[in-house]
């Protein structure tokens, strides 16, 4: 059996995630949530997000990068060749999955709806934010929200939600 997916993202009204490499924000109270929802579990996510995530070693987490250079994974990191590479080597490690992107691996997630539970942790910033990587839109999908939590800093205010859809539900 397939593992239910866990999509860990923070993105802006216009699903923008990142600029530059970087995130586009600073949100102390996201950050917190992200390494605290991440913490001992396995990490799905791309070179990029690989390589500017240091903390992706600390706190129990089991990184798999996915990338065409396996090389630049350090010692406690797997690497995969694909995102279908990476979910067979996850769903043989006794531990949640989290998916931390980029882009093309969220998209490819969100293409796995029907074939699994997917979970999207989802933080959204009410806020038109330029940027040049997206979250695919994830909206036609009919994700039940399970819990809902409003928040603000003195930039920004900002939605945190939890969105489930079960596997075989894909409209
Ligand atoms: N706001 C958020 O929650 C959030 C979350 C994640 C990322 N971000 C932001 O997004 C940006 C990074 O994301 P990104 O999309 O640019 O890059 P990325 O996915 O982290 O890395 C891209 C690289 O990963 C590999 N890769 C990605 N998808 C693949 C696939 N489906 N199949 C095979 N290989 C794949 C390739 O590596 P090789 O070139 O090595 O083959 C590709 O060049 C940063 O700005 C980051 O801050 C934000």
């Amino acid at each position: 059996m397939p593992k239910p997916l866990h999509l860990i993202v923070a993105c802006s009204a216009n699903r923008v995630i990142g600029r530059e490499g970087r995130l586009p924000w600073r949100l102390p109270e996201d950050l917190a949530h992200f390494h605290a929802a991440t913490a001992g579990r396995i990490c799905v996510l791309g070179r990029v997000c690989y390589e500017t995530w240091p903390r992706v070693h600390a706190d129990g987490r089991q990184p798999i990068v996915i990338t065409s250079r396996a090389d630049i994974a350090r010692p406690g990191a797997r690497a995969a060749a694909s995102l279908p590479a990476a979910l067979a080597i996850a769903d043989k490690l006794p531990c949640e999955v989290f998916i931390c992107g980029g882009e093309r691996i969220y998209a490819e997630t969100l293409t796995l709806a029907g074939t699994r539970p997917l979970h999207l942790h989802l933080t959204l910033i009410h806020a038109t934010i330029e940027g040049d990587t997206f979250m695919p839109e994830w909206r036609y999908l009919a994700w039940r929200e399970v819990s809902h939590r409003e928040s603000a800093d003195d930039t920004y205010r900002y939605t945190f939600s939890t969105l489930e859809l079960p596997g075989g539900s894909t409209a």
